[in-house]
């Protein structure tokens, strides 16, 4: 093979071809927030935990892992019922190696070749990557300009596409807003009477919203699942630990496509220990909706748009160049995220410090611009 060959020398699947990898810039600059992680490290008596843990867990690696993840699948139950305020067990729940992964045996059930499903963009860029990675078609759903779905063109646009899955994203990411429950309702309903088809609600950042987990909306509605990370609220983005509740069935018919022994016996150990902890890192999830609440109120003191936040991070803008804005935060010494949405941008909210640093780097530019 000579040096020269490219990813579309090779035989790769047509719709590969001329595609770039996700990824967002991982530069090194003082203050990174542009990757929705949570910025407190793992508390120290979790650590201890985790490593006890995982010696355990390590006397056993010549054999495979709990190939249906029992314990960690029970007490992922026990969170969901606790915090969500709809009873769950252990028949409800699936996990996989992040939320990703849990899209991923998704579509591989109920998408695929022959297939669509819709989301309504912009939303998390992931889903209609996995779509294609899964060979199932991908359809661009409406939202209004200020970034909350066109609930009419919505319907119409899955009524006319008959879509065998439908995306929610909420709180949704990029722009932080949450979608109403009467609004998932609807479109459930709507994706019931045109196919039927399922409803994804993905629910990454819930812990950090204003409002509750939809999770009860899961009572009598089979088509309904929630997917669910520990990524955002747990700290634990290094960890690779997605779950997902719904009826049994669904729970089923994911066994169908995931590969045996795919959740490793090191991460179910680790897993574990951090949901010994939930508490603990519940308290830092109310610090961080203090910072996301203070971001959006000074960065509309300083005199930007900012789009309203249920999530870790938060969208302002309007910039005549997006890009040109994101250089001059980054020339600052601030990484945030450009997400190709047209006039904005997007910050995670940081420690204290960090958010301080932002918030210095974005008055200078307002200053800048206006100037
Ligand atoms: C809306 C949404 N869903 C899912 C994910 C993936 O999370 P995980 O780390 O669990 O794969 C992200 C990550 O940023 C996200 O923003």
């Amino acid at each position: 093979m000579s040096d020269a060959t490219r990813i579309d020398d090779l035989p790769v699947r047509d719709e590969l071809r001329g595609k770039s990898p996700y990824g967002a810039p991982q530069l090194d600059v003082p203050v990174r927030l542009n990757t929705n992680e949570n910025p407190y490290p793992l508390p120290e008596p979790l650590v201890e935990r985790i490593a006890e843990r995982v010696r355990e867990a390590a006397r056993n690696l010549n054999r495979y892992p709990d190939r249906d993840a029992v314990q960690l699948r029970t007490e992922l139950a026990k969170y969901l019922t606790r915090t969500g305020h709809y009873p769950l067990g252990i028949e409800n729940v699936w996990a996989a190696n992040g939320s990703n992964e849990v899209i991923q045996q998704l579509l591989q059930t109920f998408g695929g070749p022959g297939r669509s499903a819709i989301g309504f963009e912009p939303s998390y860029s992931m889903h209609s990557l996995i779509a294609r990675g899964t060979g199932t078609d991908w359809i661009s759903g409406p939202r209004n300009e200020d970034f909350t779905i066109d609930l009419m063109a919505a319907e119409r646009a899955i009524a006319e596409h008959r879509p065998d899955v439908v995306f929610i994203t909420t709180p949704n990411n990029p722009t932080g807003n949450a979608v109403p429950p009467a609004t998932v309702l609807a479109l459930y309903e709507a994706a019931q009477a045109a196919k039927p088809s399922m409803v994804i609600v993905d629910e990454a950042y819930i812990e950090f919203s204003h409002g509750d987990s939809l999770l009860p909306l899961l009572e009598g509605r089979p088509n309904l699942v929630v997917s669910r990370t520990m990524s955002k609220a747990f700290g634990a983005a290094g960890l690779r630990l997605g779950y997902l509740a719904a009826h049994p069935a669904v729970v089923d018919a994911v066994q169908l496509v995931r590969l045996p022994y795919h959740l490793s016996a090191i991460t179910q150990a680790t897993a574990l220990a951090a949901l010994e902890h939930t508490d603990t890192l519940l308290k830092y999830v109310e610090q961080l909706k203090a910072e996301r609440d203070r971001l959006v109120s000074e960065l509309r003191a300083i005199g930007y748009d900012v789009i309203e936040s249920d999530a870790n991070f938060v969208q302002f803008g309007r910039f005549a160049d997006s890009h040109a804005a994101w250089q001059k935060i980054l020339d600052r010494g601030v990484l945030v995220r450009d997400n190709d949405v047209p006039g904005w941008l997007r910050v995670s909210a940081g420690t204290p410090d960090e958010n301080d640093a932002f918030l210095d780097a974005v008055r200078d530019l307002k200053k800048e611009l206006d100037a």
